[in-house]
């Protein structure tokens, strides 16, 4: 990327695939929460739990919808603990593959104004991130396991392996649930204000024709509405239409630069979990360490991406303990290293990322960032920078970091003149990820 970008243009979307919707606080943030809320948190073994266990409706009905009753629901506490995890935004689940709808949709009865919640769950939930000044998103399922219309396949799904499952699909229109979609996102785009984001979820199509793709969803035709309706918004790439999109959506992988497509950089947003599961899941161990997490949060944006970080809030209504401990660490890093990260995107080229470092930059304040994965013994060494920097410090106290080394072991350490040599402290400050920065003449 060049240091020195040519005027007017923007320095993160330099050489950028460009975006139809609003990308620029996108790509400043850099840091979401994805939500992942419904009936299957109270089956609470992962959000495919009709699937996986087969479960038919009218049995997930009869156990989940009649039950569901979040008596502790306050959105408000999530989106504390979302804004004090450092997070700027946030996507939630308005309709899992479930069926099951947070909002007062007029489409359908399977909604939680029709649960003991007795209430529209989402607009509470929009104004009190919106009152943390936290952009928008709503994640929407294409696929739906309880509408009527819904032509079930092998592929997915409680009824993938069913011996009657052609009987089942008798009188099942796709070309009716495809309708049912659209009209639900035109509910979710015209009721609740401005949107940022539409979080498509997910395609399947099969080289022989099975599966389900873009013909399925009327993608083409949903695809204007959105854009009519809510003309700013940023849309995913998971709608099975060659452009259009906005956003690629690696999920739960760490992609090992810039993501691209056709050879070109792209806007990018890694989605990942805490655990193994993105609704709630009581049994699971595998939860990730606050270490781990924030080593990706700094990754992702070395690499001119975006994290967006999953909680799965139980059939209460809340996020669960050992969620909220992640999120608060992550705080506590991010209080003291936040300018390493929003605003932020990959270094230019000339810069060489130290071993076990990762680099950002902003270019606004021209000011680069040297993550420390590992704390070097006295010494740091950036190539590319000799001449580059007037001043560095520690991010995290503003304690100066000086330039260079001294003669003594100058001469120990032949190696390219064209580096920027650090004297570090011996002791390694107490923060999880110490980070040096760098002020660019
Ligand atoms: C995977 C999961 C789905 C989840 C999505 C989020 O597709 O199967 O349940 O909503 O990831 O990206």
């Amino acid at each position: 990327m060049y240091s020195n970008p040519p005027s007017g243009k923007d320095y993160a979307m330099l050489d950028v695939r460009p975006t139809i919707g609003d990308s620029k606080w996108f790509v400043h943030d850099r840091f979401g929460m994805f939500i992942h809320w419904g009936l299957y948190a109270q089956g609470a073994r992962h959000e495919w739990l009709m699937n996986n266990e087969s479960i038919p409706v009218e049995e997930y009905e009869r156990r989940y919808f009649k039950r569901f009753n979040p008596d502790l629901y306050d959105p408000a506490v999530w989106a504390k603990a979302a804004a004090g995890a450092g997070m700027k935004y946030f996507v939630i689940t308005t309709k899992h593959h479930e069926g099951f709808c947070l909002w007062d949709s007029k489409l359908t009865d399977y909604k939680a104004p029709n649960t003991a919640a007795r209430r529209d769950l989402l607009k509470p939930m929009v104004q009190a991130f919106r009152k943390e000044n936290m952009h928008v998103g709503f994640y929407h399922s294409l696929i739906d396991w309880h509408h009527p219309h819904f032509v079930l396949d092998r592929h997915i799904g409680p009824y993938r392996n069913h011996p009657d499952r052609e009987k089942l699909n008798k009188g099942r229109d796709q070309k009716k649930y495809a309708a049912y979609l659209h009209g639900q996102v035109r509910e979710l785009l015209t009721r609740y204000g401005k949107v940022d984001i539409m979080w498509f979820d997910f395609s399947y199509p099969k080289p022989d024709g099975s599966g389900k793709g873009h013909k399925d969803w009327e993608s083409e035709k949903l695809l204007k509405l959105i854009r009519k309706l809510q003309p700013q918004i940023l849309i995913d790439n998971r709608l099975d239409l060659p452009d259009g999109w906005d956003f690629l959506t690696p999920e739960q992988t760490q992609p090992p630069a810039w993501v691209q497509h056709k050879g070109q950089r792209v806007v990018w947003e890694a989605c990942q979990t805490l655990c193994n599961s993105w609704g709630y899941h009581r049994d699971e161990q595998s939860y990730r360490s606050v270490d781990d997490l924030i080593h990706i949060l700094i990754d992702c944006v070395s690499k001119g991406g975006n994290l967006l970080l999953n909680v799965g809030p139980t059939a209460r209504g809340e996020i669960d303990e050992r969620a909220l401990d992640r999120l608060a660490g992550i705080g506590r890093w991010m209080r003291h290293h936040d300018r390493s990260i929003y605003g932020c995107t990959q270094a230019p080229d000339e810069f060489i990322p130290p071993q076990d470092t990762r680099l950002t930059y902003n270019p606004k304040t021209k000011r680069l960032y040297i993550h420390l994965f590992a704390w070097p013994y006295k010494h740091v060494s950036l190539a590319g920078a000799a001449d580059r920097v007037e001043y560095a410090q520690l991010l995290h106290d503003a304690s100066e970091v000086k330039l260079g080394m001294d003669a003594w072991h100058a001469q120990q350490v032949a190696t390219s003149a064209k580096r920027l040599d650090l004297t570090l402290p011996v002791i390694r400050p107490n923060v999880t990820v110490p980070v040096i920065e760098l002020f660019l003449k």
